[in-house]
């Protein structure tokens, strides 16, 4: 068994680099977690529908999934279904409609809306369940294409933090600068709160030295954020979504089950020793409470508000490229930033409070019946 975090933790699993192990890691982290007896929902965000596969839960076109979430206003709740293998674990699916999803997004006049739908989706499920005294969600999941558009925007925005799976390969690095960047524009725009809080090494190879170089490597620019545990190479782990099963049911005692788990356990425990770590001193444990001062906002991180107003951005730039990125993503591996951003604390969110709230700022598509359903709901 694992704690429960004191919110819903949303993790967006990104990197634009393909084959990396997104949908291993959203799959198989999220069996692991509702198999210590945490609450878990996965949402392809990928017209892939890998996720949906691995999980054993249909995605024929048909399927009411994430694209009619995100295009006609479908309640999440509508579109979610219970893993079969899994107890506590739930997804909503993708299928190929997904892809004409981006096209339609594009055509949302409204930049804010436009990137916010799956941020206010999310929301309204977390609150009709709490609503239906329903068992409230400990990790949401968001498994993201390939690619940089407007769905993963969309779950950049959903979500307070981001976990990037890294392949020990050679280039493993390229293109993190323009995902960073990415993240950096929604933080500036419309969720301040949002950090890239983890990184999970895949398919490592511990007997090969470019395994271990690129592992270093990464460590080196993001100290903090990579987890120990790193998941390897394994059979077991690709043949797992061919029976519709991730590995943590298809083969419990594969080393590659058991490296899933340990970073399951990883991300839960190191969050509540940064939740601990963050927690204010109790009055009564200094000598003079009068002495106590607020720490001084971090320099550059969220918290600090003249960077905050510095740093905004115009909405309306969300989902169009950054200039600077063409010439970033030239440079490779060597142009991301070996510095890493200062640590934050509590990596959790209010999807009902939070800065991400922007319900009203979009209309259900009233010329489908789910999204009448989803407008007669809201009114
Ligand atoms: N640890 C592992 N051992 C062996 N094979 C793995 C491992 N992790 C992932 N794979 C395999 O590598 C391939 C790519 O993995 P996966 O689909 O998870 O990557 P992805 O980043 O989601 O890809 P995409 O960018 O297409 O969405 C799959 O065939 C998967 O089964
Ligand atoms: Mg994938």
């Amino acid at each position: 068994m694992l704690p429960k975090p004191p919110q819903t933790r949303v993790l967006t699993v990104a990197n634009q680099k393909g084959g990396v192990g997104k949908t291993t890691s959203a799959v198989n982290l999220a069996a692991a977690l509702a198999q210590c007896g945490l609450q878990v929902l996965v949402l392809d965000v990928d017209p892939q529908g890998n996720a949906s596969t691995a999980l054993g839960v249909a995605h024929e076109d048909r399927t009411p999934g994430t694209y009619e979430v995100l295009v006609e206003g479908l309640p999440l709740s509508e579109a979610v279904r219970p893993c079969p293998d899994v107890r506590g674990l739930e997804v909503c699916p993708a299928s190929i409609d997904l892809a004409g999803a981006e096209m339609e997004l594009a055509q949302e006049p409204d930049m804010v809306a436009r990137v916010s739908l799956l941020s206010r989706a999310l929301a309204d499920h977390v609150a009709e369940r709490e609503e239906q005294g329903r068992p409230r969600l400990d990790y949401v999941l968001l498994d993201c294409p390939p690619s940089l558009g407007l769905i993963t925007l969309n779950a950049l925005v959903a979500a307070r933090e981001v976990l990037i799976p890294i392949q020990c390969e050679y280039y493993a690095l390229e293109g993190l600068t323009q995902l960073r960047n990415n993240i950096g524009l929604v933080q500036r725009s419309l969720n301040p709160q949002l950090e890239i809080s983890t990184i999970l090494l895949t398919m490592y190879d511990a007997r090969t030295r470019l395994a271990r170089e690129v592992a270093d490597e990464v460590r080196r620019a993001f100290p903090t954020r990579v987890l120990d545990t790193t998941i390897p190479r394994s059979v077991r782990i690709s043949e797992a979504p061919s029976h519709g099963e991730t590995v943590m049911t298809y083969d419990p005692g594969n080393s590659g089950a058991l490296s899933y788990l340990q970073a399951a356990r990883e991300l839960v425990e190191g969050h509540h020793a940064r939740l601990a770590a963050a927690a204010p001193v109790p009055a009564d444990a200094v000598e003079d409470p009068e002495a106590v001062v607020p720490a001084p906002a971090e320099p550059g991180g969220a918290t600090d508000p003249a960077a905050t107003a510095e740093q905004t951005v115009p909405v309306a730039r969300l989902g169009q490229p950054e200039p600077s990125d063409a010439a970033e993503v030239e440079e490779g591996a060597d142009a991301v930033d070996q510095t890493e951003e200062p640590e934050q604390p509590a990596a959790v969110v209010d999807l009902r409070s939070g800065p991400l709230d922007l319900r009203g700022s979009w209309t259900p598509d009233r010329s489908t019946a789910s999204g009448r359903r989803a407008a007669e709901r809201r009114a």
